[in-house]
Order: structure tokens, then sequence, then C-alpha cells
């Protein structure tokens, strides 16, 4: 085993919301975030419709579903695939590739979307311009797919990575939303330039 993959198992047999969720029965670490967002943040609610880009192995599809209730939908995209959640539509595919989107489009079927929650984070080549790129043209493409599908008021939650273009990003976000904010979970690796935006109150 390389060095590196025996630290990162070490890291993930140290880590308390490695534990956690394996002992609440939850898909992925990732859930708590969300969780800690939604719970300062108050996004979701009974009857949502919910879109989640980057949903594998599925930790937030799990908590949406659970929290928009079977009065609502959650549609979860990965281009990994993804073991079946209850009251949650999962599609395969890639998010650059427009028919993909256009699967999505299919099912939501003109349905106004109330958030749109992406965990996207592109595979990682280790050259920091290049991951940077990758994901900066991932919330590129996920603004593009929100701005078609939320309902005014709607609300957007992204993680993006510190590094070039995430300025510029937040600024052209926050020109749409009546309100952008930070956040940083606990569950969110100090060591890790992941950060989540939160933009509140589509304005069409
Ligand atoms: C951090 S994980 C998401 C974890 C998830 N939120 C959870 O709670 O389990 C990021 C995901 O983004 C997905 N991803 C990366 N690039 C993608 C793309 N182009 N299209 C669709 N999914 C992509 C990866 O396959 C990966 O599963």
């Amino acid at each position: 085993m390389s060095r590196s993959s025996n630290s990162w198992l070490q890291q993930q047999r140290r880590d308390p919301y490695v534990k956690l969720a394996h002992i609440q029965d939850y898909r992925s670490r990732a859930i708590y975030k969300l969780m800690e967002i939604d719970r300062q943040d108050r996004l979701l609610r009974k009857g949502q419709t919910v879109v989640d880009l980057g949903a594998a192995p599925g930790g937030w599809s799990q908590y949406a579903s659970e929290k928009v209730g079977e009065s609502g939908l959650v549609v979860a995209l990965d281009i990994l695939p993804m073991d079946p959640i209850p009251g949650v539509v999962c599609l395969q595919g890639d998010f650059t590739d427009p028919a993909t989107v256009q699967r999505l489009l299919d099912v939501l079927s003109g349905r106004p979307v109330d958030l749109v929650i992406s965990d996207i984070a592109p595979n990682l080549s280790g050259i920091r311009t290049t991951d940077q790129a990758r994901s900066m043209l991932l919330a590129e493409l996920t603004f593009e797919f929100s701005r078609g599908v939320l309902r005014p008021g709607g609300d957007l939650l992204i993680k993006l990575f510190q590094g070039e273009g995430a300025d510029a990003y937040r600024k052209e976000i926050a020109r749409h939303f009546t309100r952008t904010v930070i956040r940083k979970p606990d569950a969110s690796r100090d060591k890790s330039r992941e950060f989540y935006m939160l933009a509140r109150g589509y304005v069409v």
C-alpha cells in the first residue's frame, strides 16, 4: 500500500464523522456538512423540489429526501453509479455533457426547483491549476443550470475551492440572488480548500 493511501486510511479511522455516518447508517461523512448548513440556514422543507449535483454515494440525497418528505422530490445526478434511495430519482451521467443536463430537465419536466445543491468535485489530477479550472467549469455549469430551473426566490448551495476564479464567481452569483453567505461546516476538513457558498432568493 502506498504511503498516501495508508495515511488516508488512518485519517478515515480517526475521523469522528466517518464513525458517525457508519453508526447512523448514512452513506458518507459529507452528509454532516449539509446537515450543519441546513440547521444554521433552514434550507430544506417539506414538499420542496431539490436537485443534488455530484450526489454519489448519496449522503446529501439521503438527508434531502428525509427533509422534503413524500410530497417533495429529490433528483440526484452523478457520473458514478449510485445505489437507489427511496424517494430519490437517481441519474448517472457527466454533468458537463449537454445530453445529461437534458435528462435532468426531462425528469423535472418543467417543475420549478426550490433548491439546487452541488457538492461536485472533479477527480483530482494533483495539478492545482488544472483542478481549480475543472472545479470552476463545473461551478459555471451549475450556475447556468440553476438559472434555467430555479423558481424565483429559490436557493443554490454550491461547493467551491479557494483559488483562481472563485472570487469572481462569488461576485457574479451575488448579482442574481438576494443574498449570499459563505459556510465552512465543521465536517469540512480545515486543510481542505473547499468552502460552500449559499445563494438565497434567486432573482430572475
Ligand atoms: C464529494 S463527492 C459528493 C458527496 C455527496 N454529496 C454525498 O453526500 O455523498 C463529489 C461527487 O462529484 C461527482 N462528480 C465529479 N465530476 C462530475 C461530473 N462531471 N458529473 C457528475 N458528477 C461528477 C463525483 O463522482 C463525486 O461522487
